[in-house]
C-alpha cells in the first residue's frame, strides 16, 4: 500500500507473521475499560483501534472481564509501587493482561505501551513493565504564529488552522495529541516565542480553548507563549513594568480569564529582553521580577511561569556564549515557587553540536528547563536526514561535575541533582500541515526520540532507533539493522560536512539555510560567521580559554580540564574553545587543516554511503516513503558538496594549504 506517512508510528498494520499474529489474536479476547472517564475513553478507544489493525480482529471493549483468558484490564490502583500518577505497571495476570496505574494519565500510557508491545513484536507471555516519567513538564514548543506561519518550520504551515477555530475542529488534533500521548508527552506551547499579543484577546482565546478541549482527554495540557508587553499593547496601560501595580492585576485579571475558558491550563512560556522582545528590563527590572509578576498571577490556579534563558548582547567583543550564564546565575534563589528558567541545551544557538550550556548545574535553587530544538533550524531542515537522539543524549549525558563525577545534565534537569521540585524538558515542535507531519519522514524518528527521552532518558539513542523503526518502516532484520546504523550515524556525518572540529554559526544569513562562511556584516555583530570562527592567517577557532574570552570559567574545574588544553580537548569540541595553529598535528595524526579538509570530504562521501545503503531496504519498506527518504537524500548529497566546497575554499584563503591529495582528484 502506498504510505503517506500520515500515521506515524501508530500504523497498526495487519501483523505480516501469521503464525505470530494469530498468537497475539489467540491470546487477546476482550479490553475491560475500568472506571469511565475521557481520558480512559481514549485508551480503551486506542486499544480497540490497534489491535483491529494489528490483529485484523474486532477486539470489545466491556465494563468487566468475560471469562478468565484474554482479558486486557485497565486498573486504576492508586497503591501500585510506581514513581508518580503518570507511570504504569504492565503484567500478566494468569491468561489476561493488566494495564494498571494510579491514574487514568497512566493507564493511557500503559495502553499505547501495550500496543507498542504488539507492535515491535515482542511476545505477550513476557508483558512485564514498569515505568515512570522521570520528567514532569513533557512538552512541545510550537513556534506557531497568528496568520499560520512556523517560525523555523520545515514541514508546511501550522497545524492549528487558526481561522477555522474555535467552530471547525480539524480531526487531525486529535491525531496529534494521539501521537503525542503514545510518547509521554503531556503539555503543548501552542504559538511562537516570538509572541503576538493578539494571542490573549478574546478572539485567540476560544481558538486555544478549542483546542485544549481536544488535547484533555488525551493527557495533554495547553500553555501559551506571552508578550510581555500585553498590558501596554492590549491593556492600554501605557507601560508593562512588572512592578507597577495596575500591570501585576492587568496580569492576574487576564490569567483569570485564561483559566475561565481552560481550567486545566499549564501556564505561560516567555522570552522576553531577548532578540528585540520587551521585557522586564525595559523598565530596570530584571528576569526575576518578570517572572515573579506572572508567578503570582498564575499561582491561584496552580500554572507554572517558564522563562527563558535565551539571552546575548550585540557585543562584537564579547562572548555571546557567556550571556545567559551572566545574567541568569546570580539571579538564583530569586524566583517564586511556580517559575522555571528554560535553558536551551547549548550556549549559543542549537548548532549542530554545542557544549552544553554552563547554567546547568549553576542555579541549584531555580528548576532548570531543558530546551532542545526538533525542527532543524541548523541541521539542514528538511532535506538532511538527522536523527537527533545523539544529540539529545551527548548533552543529557555531559558531566557539569557541579556535585562531583556524575552530575549529569540530565540529572539536573530531571531535579535529582538539586532536588527541584518542578521539571521540565521542552522539544520546540518539527511538525506542520505537510501530509507526514514532518517534512522528512526520517525526521519522525527525532519527534519520537524526543518524547521518549523526556520520558526515560535513560534509553539508547539505538534502542529508540529500533523501536521507531520497527513500527514505522519495517521489522525486516537485515533492513532494520541497516536503518538503525543510518540513524545512528546521520548526525555526525552531518557535523563533518557542514561544522567539523567544533566550528559552529556558519551557516547562511537569517534562513540558517546552507554555508555562509565569509559573513562579515549582519545586523548584529555577533551573528556573522567570521565572529564565531575567526579563521586568520595564524589559525581558526574561537579562544574561550584565559587567554581569549575565558567563557570555559563558568564550568566547573574537571570540565576546564577537559576542554580548556588544546592538546588534550576532544576534536569535536577544538574550535569551541581554542583558537588552533593550521599546521597544529592533531592526535589523529593530520594537521588541523589537513583534518579539517578530512572531515569535510569524508562526511559528504558518508552521504553518497547513506544513498548507497537506503537504497538496499527499498524491498522492505513502502515504496512511498522509499522514494520520498530517497529524493531527501539527493538532495542532501547536493547540500554537502555545497557546504564542503564552500568551506574548504573560503578558509584555505586563510590556511593556505593545498587541498590533501587523497582528495585532490574530481568527484
Ligand atoms: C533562534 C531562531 C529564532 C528564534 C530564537 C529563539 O535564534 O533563529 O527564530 O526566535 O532562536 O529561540 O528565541
Amino acid at each position: 500500500s502506498a504510505d503517506d506517512g500520515y500515521r506515524l508510528w501508530l500504523k497498526y498494520d495487519l501483523i505480516k507473521n501469521e503464525a505470530q499474529r494469530k498468537q497475539y489474536a489467540g491470546a487477546i479476547k476482550t479490553i475491560v475499560s475500568g472506571p469511565a472517564s475521557p481520558i480512559m475513553q481514549s485508551a480503551t478507544a486506542e486499544l480497540q483501534l490497534g489491535l483491529q489493525g494489528l490483529l485484523g480482529k474486532s477486539v470489545a471493549i466491556q465494563p468487566t472481564a468475560s471469562g478468565s483468558a484474554g482479558n486486557i484490564i485497565l486498573k486504576i490502583d492508586p497503591t501500585e509501587k510506581l514513581a508518580n500518577d503518570e507511570g504504569y505497571h504492565l503484567y500478566k495476570k494468569g491468561s489476561d493482561f493488566v494495564i494498571a496505574a494510579k491514574t487514568d494519565k497512566g493507564v493511557l500510557y500503559g495502553s499505547f505501551a501495550f500496543l507498542r508491545h504488539i507492535q515491535t513484536g515482542q511476545p505477550l507471555g513476557e508483558l512485564a513493565e514498569t515505568t515512570s516519567p522521570k520528567i514532569q513538564l513533557r512538552m512541545l514548543n510550537h513556534w506557531d504564529n497568528t496568520n499560520g506561519s512556523i517560525e523555523r518550520g520545515y514541514a508546511g504551515a501550522s497545524l492549528w488552522k487558526w481561522f477555522e477555530l474555535p467552530e471547525n475542529l480539524d480531526p487531525r488534533y486529535m491525531d496529534y495529541a494521539r501521537a503525542n500521548a503514545s510518547i509521554g508527552i503531556n503539555s503543548t506551547v501552542v504559538n511562537n516565542v516570538n509572541a503576538s499579543a493578539r494571542f490573549l484577546t478574546p478572539e485567540y482565546l476560544p481558538k486555544v480553548q478549542a483546542l485544549a478541549n481536544v488535547f484533555r482527554p488525551y493527557g495533554i495540557k495547553v500553555f501559551m507563549s506571552i508578550n510581555f508587553a500585553a498590558p501596554r499593547i492590549l491593556g492600554g496601560l501605557g507601560t508593562s513594568d512588572p512592578l507597577d501595580p495596575k500591570v501585576r492585576q492587568w496580569w492576574a485579571d487576564k490569567t483569570k480569564e485564561i483559566y475561565a475558558a481552560i481550567p486545566d491550563f499549564g501556564g505561560f512560556l516567555v522570552k522576553a529582553n531577548s532578540e528585540g522582545q520587551p521585557g522586564p528590563q525595559d523598565y530596570g527590572r530584571n528576569h526575576a521580577d518578570g517572572a515573579n509578576m506572572l508567578a503570582e498571577a498564575l499561582a491561584p490556579f496552580g500554572g507554572v511561569v517558564i522563562w527563558r534563558a535565551f539571552v546575548y548582547k550585540a557585543d562584537p567583543n564579547g562572548d555571546r556564549f557567556k550571556t545567559a550564564y551572566e545574567e541568569f546565575k546570580p539571579l538564583d534563589g530569586t524566583f517564586k515557587p511556580n517559575a522555571m528558567v528554560q535553558v536551551k541545551n547549548g550556549p549559543i544557538d542549537f548548532q549542530p553540536r554545542e557544549p552544553f550550556s554552563p547554567l546547568f548545574g549553576a542555579m541549584p535553587k531555580t528548576p532548570l528547563a531543558m530546551e532542545f530544538q526538533i525542527t532543524q533550524e541548523y541541521l539542514g531542515f528538511s532535506t538532511n536526514f538527522v536523527y537527533l537522539a545523539p544529540l539529545f543524549k551527548e548533552c543529557l549525558d555531559s558531566d557539569t561535575y557541579i556535585k562531583g563525577k556524575g552530575s549529569t545534565v540530565a540529572k539536573v534537569v530531571d531535579g535529582t541533582l538539586h532536588r527541584y521540585d518542578k521539571t521540565a524538558m521542552a522539544g520546540v515542535a518539527n511538525t506542520g500541515s505537510d501530509r507526514n507531519w514532518t517534512g522528512h519522514t526520517m525526521s519522525q524518528a527525532n519527534w519520537y526520540a524526543f518524547g521518549r527521552l523526556a520520558w526515560d532518558h535513560t534509553l539508547s539513542s539505538e534502542a529508540i532507533a529500533q523501536e521507531w523503526t520497527k513500527m514505522t518502516l519495517t521489522q525486516e532484520p537485515k533492513a532494520l539493522a541497516t536503518i538503525t546504523d543510518l540513524l545512528l550515524n546521520s548526525r555526525e556525518n552531518y557535523v563533518n560536512f557542514t561544522t567539523p572540529l567544533g566550528l559552529h554559526h556558519i551557516m547562511g544569513e537569517s534562513l540558517h539555510f546552507g554555508p555562509q562562511p565569509w559573513l562579515a556584516k549582519s545586523a548584529r555583530p555577533d551573528w556573522t560567521a567570521v565572529y564565531y570562527h575567526r579563521a586568520a592567517a595564524d589559525g581558526i577557532g574561537f579562544d574561550r580559554t584565559k587567554t581569549g574570552s575565558n567563557a570555559l570559567a563558568q564550568y566547573a574545574p574537571e570540565v576546564q580540564a577537559q576542554w580548556g588544553d588544546p592538546d588534550t580537548c576532544p576534536l569535536p569540541y577544538l574550535l569551541w574553545f581554542h583558537h588552533v595553529a593550521w599546521d597544529k598535528k592533531l592526535s589523529t595524526g593530520r594537521t588541523l587543516w589537513d583534518e579539517l579538509c578530512h572531515r569535510y570530504y569524508e562526511g559528504t562521501q558518508s552521504v553518497a554511503q547513506m544513498q548507497k545503503d537506503w537504497a538496499t531496504v527499498k524491498p522492505e519498506v513502502d515504496p512511498e516513503l522509499f522514494a520520498d527518504v530517497a529524493g531527501r537524500l539527493a538532495a542532501q548529497r547536493r547540500e554537502a558538496l555545497w557546504w564542503r566546497d564552500a568551506c574548504v575554499l573560503y578558509f584555505q584563503e586563510f590556511s593556505k594549504m593545498p587541498i590533501p591529495a587523497p582528495y585532490q582528484k574530481p568527484e
